[in-house]
């Protein structure tokens, strides 16, 4: 008896070979419907695909009485034979055994009723959500994008190094980071923290390996109560030795054609769902990243673009101030109506790693915004000269000799090198057109929310 997903026997192709042939599926029931004659039309469900699968279960069935019963949410394992239904083409499956394996307690009870059900509502029941076609369909989708990074950086010989969560180093610079303690005593005998990046440990590796990269959790204490921004969320990060900014351009925007290609491939109907959910009726954003139309645009244009907008002119828009979300979205929906790459922001609202540029006043570095999302990726060339470092280590008011051992980098076989974080929910937010961000994540940490 061969157990098969329903993504397999939808995928058959030459059906003869299955012909009286007993397979097995487990599943939950979608939707139940008795016919007056005695036969039940169910509707299956095992995640392996966005469709289900109808099983024909006919009176004679030993524990028919029991079946009839059932409702959405159940689950059951079947035994039968796959038949092609000659009017809707699709295979259903003839059942000659059914065991329940698990029933809805109190079937008017049951959180997840056959009814419309808000986004809202379904986050506080995180933990039955996936039983819907909708975050199948996202969690489908995720998976196929992270797969890829993991395929594309592994092919072109990146080696994966797992970062630590725990660290006594504020990467970014912001002091937005969670403290760790033990029953009020400090655990490790110094002030540490969960990870906001683990780019200066993978800086340490690439200064020794070349190419590294991670994909891993990352936490964040800022306040804000957004529809894109996460306490905990996901984020690839990328190292690499010798890279210059053209490389981590390219390398940015060849990962992320490649990813959302094959998502696309191996994920179009959830994507097509999904659009559909969010009344969208085109992939043109995705084929926009897959045939790589992004614009690259230096920081000091965008500002003097700003200026001229008369709905901003009462903003003081000058050089120096950030790109915050309402310009971000003015520039990549209203002004280019495309992904952007904005480059070589002032030194003085990027973080001390930065490399400084010849004009001293700027670094080397970009951030990738699209529309919808706003920033997906940061990411720059990083300083590796011992005294600017430095400089930029007081500038921020950094504990110096925190940073010794990044130091050290810059004095053992110091190496240009450089890298970038891209966002795994923003991105996709952006495929599936989910509009908050915590609806693109198994479970949402935000402020004032830490439950599952
Ligand atoms: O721009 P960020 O802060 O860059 C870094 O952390 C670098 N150390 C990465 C590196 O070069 N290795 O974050 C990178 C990306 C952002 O562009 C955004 O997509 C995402 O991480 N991000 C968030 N996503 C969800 N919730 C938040 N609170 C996020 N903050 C940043
Ligand atoms: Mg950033």
């Amino acid at each position: 008896m061969t157990l098969l997903s329903i993504s397999k026997i939808l995928k058959i192709k030459n059906i003869k070979k299955y012909k009286n042939k007993i397979i097995t599926i487990n599943g939950w029931i979608k939707t139940l419907r008795n016919s007056k004659i005695g036969i039940s039309f169910i509707d299956i469900n095992d995640g392996s695909s966005i469709n289900n699968i109808q099983i024909i279960v006919k009176k004679d069935l030993n524990n028919y009485n029991k079946i009839k019963k059932l409702t959405s949410g159940c689950a059951i394992k079947i035994m039968g034979i796959i038949i092609k239904n000659k009017k809707t083409n699709n295979y259903e499956i003839n059942v000659n055994y059914i065991k329940i394996l698990g029933k809805i307690n109190n079937p008017k009870k049951y959180p997840l009723s056959p009814k419309y059900h808000s986004l809202e509502y379904l986050r506080k029941i995180s933990h039955l959500r996936s039983k819907t076609k909708l975050f199948g369909a996202i969690s489908r989708i995720r998976n196929t994008f992270i797969f890829n990074l993991h395929k594309y950086l592994q092919s072109k010989n990146f080696l994966l190094i797992n970062t630590p969560i725990i660290t006594s180093l504020d990467t970014e610079g912001h002091s937005k980071m969670f403290n760790i303690k033990y029953k009020n005593n400090n655990f490790f005998n110094k002030k540490s923290y969960l990870s906001v990046s683990g780019q200066l440990n993978l800086e340490s590796y690439a200064c020794s390996l070349s190419k590294v990269y991670n994909i891993g959790p990352i936490f964040r204490a800022e306040n804000s109560n957004t529809k894109k921004h996460l306490s905990e969320f996901w984020m690839l990060e990328t190292e690499i030795a010798f890279y210059k900014l053209n490389k981590i351009i390219s390398l940015s925007k060849n990962i992320l054609s490649y990813c959302i290609k094959q998502t696309l491939k191996h994920n179009k109907q959830d994507i097509y769902f999904l659009l559909n959910f969010n009344k969208s009726n085109n992939i043109n954003h995705i084929t926009n990243i897959i045939e790589k139309k992004f614009i690259e645009i230096d920081y000091y244009k965008i500002i003097n673009i700003l200026k001229k907008q008369k709905i901003f002119k009462n903003d003081n828009i000058r050089w120096g101030i950030s790109i915050s979300t309402i310009y971000e979205k003015f520039l990549t929906e209203k002004y280019f109506k495309n992904a952007l790459i904005i480059k070589n922001y002032p030194k003085k609202i990027k973080p001390f790693y930065m490399k400084t540029n010849k004009d001293n006043k700027t670094v080397s570095c970009i951030d990738i915004l699209l529309p919808n999302i706003g920033e997906i990726i940061g990411g720059s060339v990083r300083e590796n000269d011992i005294n600017k470092l430095d400089k930029n280590i007081k500038k921020n008011k950094l504990n110096k000799k925190q940073y010794n051992w990044y130091r050290d980098l810059r004095k053992y076989g110091n190496t240009p090198h450089s890298g970038f974080g891209l966002g795994i929910e923003r991105i996709i937010m952006y495929i599936t057109k989910m509009q908050n961000i915590r609806d693109v994540i198994p479970f949402p940490k935000y402020p004032n929310y830490s439950n599952f």
